[in-house]
């Protein structure tokens, strides 16, 4: 029997994104451009993709704006209709109607409370969580990281997680996974660990920002206390579920960008302009000028 599916996805958007100041003033960090998508729209196709249906996103104050953006634009459409211009361009930005919702975050107590915050809307089944810094591109002709996820819950069920090696140096800066036997791009996970100190990190294969997990987890975030970084974190609750259900990491084929720094976000647009038909030549021929 094929597991439940997967037709709802938690956006947790309601960080301040004070690393992107002044961009993020008034800006949501979601809304800015990588070329001339906001980065929140490649998490929500990468979610349509996998067949996700329901949007949940978990916003904070200032930060409505992610929302309008999946809305129809009247008076744009109105008048570009007028002047008869194309407009296909918007269409990823059409919501089904009632498939977009948001819920607040009102206090940043940590990735945890997030989820925990749209327990109302999840209910009683599986879902993804899409952690719109990383930005997963598909490689040329292939799947993006959750549909190669949902194609892997449909084989095992359970909990999985994305995972991707970093250098060992690096590790404290994510959730790092104890891997326990590995068949293909598929690892059993022994154990998880939220930014441990360098001489306690199990591996250097890190939690890369896309879930599947069963409803369950909700439970175990109504209880879960504070942990590093003084935050009620994600990685501990699901941590507690290890051992009580299936839990297993896809790594996943394609490439990574960690658009939460600056340089990660420098990099995805310039590989993303560059892999792009309609520039990606005048791009290439800019930065050779550029590096002289
Ligand atoms: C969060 C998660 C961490 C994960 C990381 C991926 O950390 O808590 O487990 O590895 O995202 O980007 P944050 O970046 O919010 O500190």
């Amino acid at each position: 029997m094929s597991p439940k599916p997967i037709r709802k996805a938690v956006f947790p958007v309601a960080g301040l994104g004070t690393r992107f100041l002044p961009a993020t003033k008034v800006v949501p960090k979601e809304l800015l451009p990588v070329v001339d998508r906001p980065l929140i729209q490649y998490a929500v196709d990468e979610a349509r993709e996998a067949g996700i249906e329901q949007m949940i996103f978990v916003t904070g104050r200032g930060k409505t704006g992610i929302v309008e953006h999946f809305d129809i634009a009247f008076e744009l459409e109105k008048t570009m209709t007028e002047r008869g211009k194309d407009l296909s361009v918007l269409e990823p930005t059409r919501a089904t109607p009632g498939d977009v919702i948001a819920v607040r975050q009102q206090v940043p107590l940590g990735l945890g409370h997030a989820i925990w915050c749209a327990r109302a809307i999840v209910g009683d089944e599986p879902f993804a969580i899409f952690l719109p810094d990383e930005l997963m591109v598909a490689r040329e002709g292939g799947t993006g990281c959750m549909k190669q996820m949902v194609e892997a819950y449909n084989e095992v069920g359970g909990n999985l997680i994305s995972v991707l090696e970093v250098p060992m140096e690096q590790v404290s800066s994510y959730g790092v996974i104890d891997p326990g036997a590995a068949d293909g791009a598929l690892t059993e996970v022994r154990g998880l660990v939220e930014k441990p100190p360098l001489a306690e990190a199990p591996s250097n294969k890190i939690v890369s920002g896309r879930y599947i997990l069963q409803p369950e987890v909700m439970r175990v975030l109504e209880h879960q206390g504070k942990g590093a970084g003084g935050e009620i974190q994600l990685t501990d609750a699901m941590a507690k579920m290890i051992g009580q259900q299936p839990f297993h990491a896809v790594t996943f084929d394609g490439a990574r960008y960690d658009c939460g720094s600056k340089v990660g976000f420098v990099e995805a647009t310039l590989a993303i302009a560059l892999a792009r038909p309609d520039m990606g030549a005048e791009v290439r021929a800019i930065a050779e000028k550029l590096l002289g």
